[in-house]
């Protein structure tokens, strides 16, 4: 997809990935950019930066997805990118409250269903659309100290390939986004994630611009860290030597 006068949404557009995408994404010269998020102050900074529009949204409200597809339709027209980029991180483990549990379904799994479920029957009348999650490489591997991230982010990967699989005929288009470490507020919240993400971690704006381009290819798997391929592959090939790799590396990195 070429971003040139399409009409555009970002989800968790106030900060981190999403602004950057936001950034990059305003110089293709879209239709229509909509930054939106739970912070409105953050997401009007980026609107304006970015002559983007503004929306408050908490994407883990059904309704909310709702309102933010319809007004932006009633907008600008059909949409023709959708990026389910909010989401939220944090260590925890099976001894978290259920009430974590379920706010990161909400956010990290649910949310990404509540707006297909406005814009696919569009996009598949229309013969096109394109849905873009901000996964994770949690989603095709794992996050140590991060059970509810991992399992929530495996999640958001299956839906996104049930999509691809079930609607790629009627011209919908989707793709994975699966980065390792980004610097971003989320990563500088937690000392486990930010002492994981030591040897590689790319800026907001490298990974947008890893995004532009599996945009134009509409490839499934959008891997800014290239080596997150060859990790996929060793954990398919040997599953047993995978997950006693992912102990030694426990081991190194959290010794205690
Ligand atoms: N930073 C990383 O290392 C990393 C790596 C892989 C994937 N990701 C994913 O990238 C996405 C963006 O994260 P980021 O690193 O840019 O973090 P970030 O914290 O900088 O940005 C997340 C944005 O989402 C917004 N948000 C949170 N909950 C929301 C809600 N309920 N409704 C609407 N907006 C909400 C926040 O206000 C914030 O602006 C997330 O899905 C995250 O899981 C991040």
């Amino acid at each position: 997809m070429d971003l040139k006068s399409k009409v555009v949404v970002i989800t968790g557009g106030g900060s981190g990935i999403g602004a950057a995408m936001a950034r990059r994404f305003a110089k293709e010269e879209p239709a229509g950019l909509v930054i939106a998020d739970i912070d409105l102050g953050t997401a009007t900074d980026i609107a304006e930066e970015t002559g983007g529009v503004a929306v408050l949204a908490d994407v883990s409200d059904p309704d909310a997805n709702k309102d933010l597809i319809e007004g932006t339709e009633d907008r600008f027209g059909p949409i023709d990118l959708f990026c389910a980029n909010a989401g939220i991180g944090m260590v925890g483990d099976e001894q978290s409250d259920t009430s974590m549990w379920n706010r990161m379904w909400e956010i990290n799994l649910m949310s990404h269903v509540h707006a297909a479920r406005h814009l696919i029957p569009g996009w598949v009348a229309r013969g096109e659309g394109y849905f873009l999650v901000t996964a994770s490489a949690a989603g095709l591997l794992t996050n140590l100290k991060a059970a509810q991230y991992s399992v929530t982010k495996h999640a958001a990967v299956a839906f996104a390939e049930w999509l691809a699989i079930t609607y790629g005929d009627s011209g919908v288009k989707v793709s994975a986004l699966c980065p390792q470490f980004v610097n971003t507020p989320l990563l500088e919240g937690s000392e486990a994630f930010k002492a994981l993400g030591a040897n590689h971690t790319l800026e907001p704006s490298e990974v947008a611009d890893v995004v532009v381009s599996g945009l134009q290819d509409e490839r499934f798997l959008i891997l800014p860290h290239p080596e997150v391929e060859k990790y996929f592959q060793n954990k398919a090939n040997d599953y047993e030597r995978w997950l006693g790799g992912m102990r030694k590396l426990q081991r190194t990195v959290f010794p205690d």
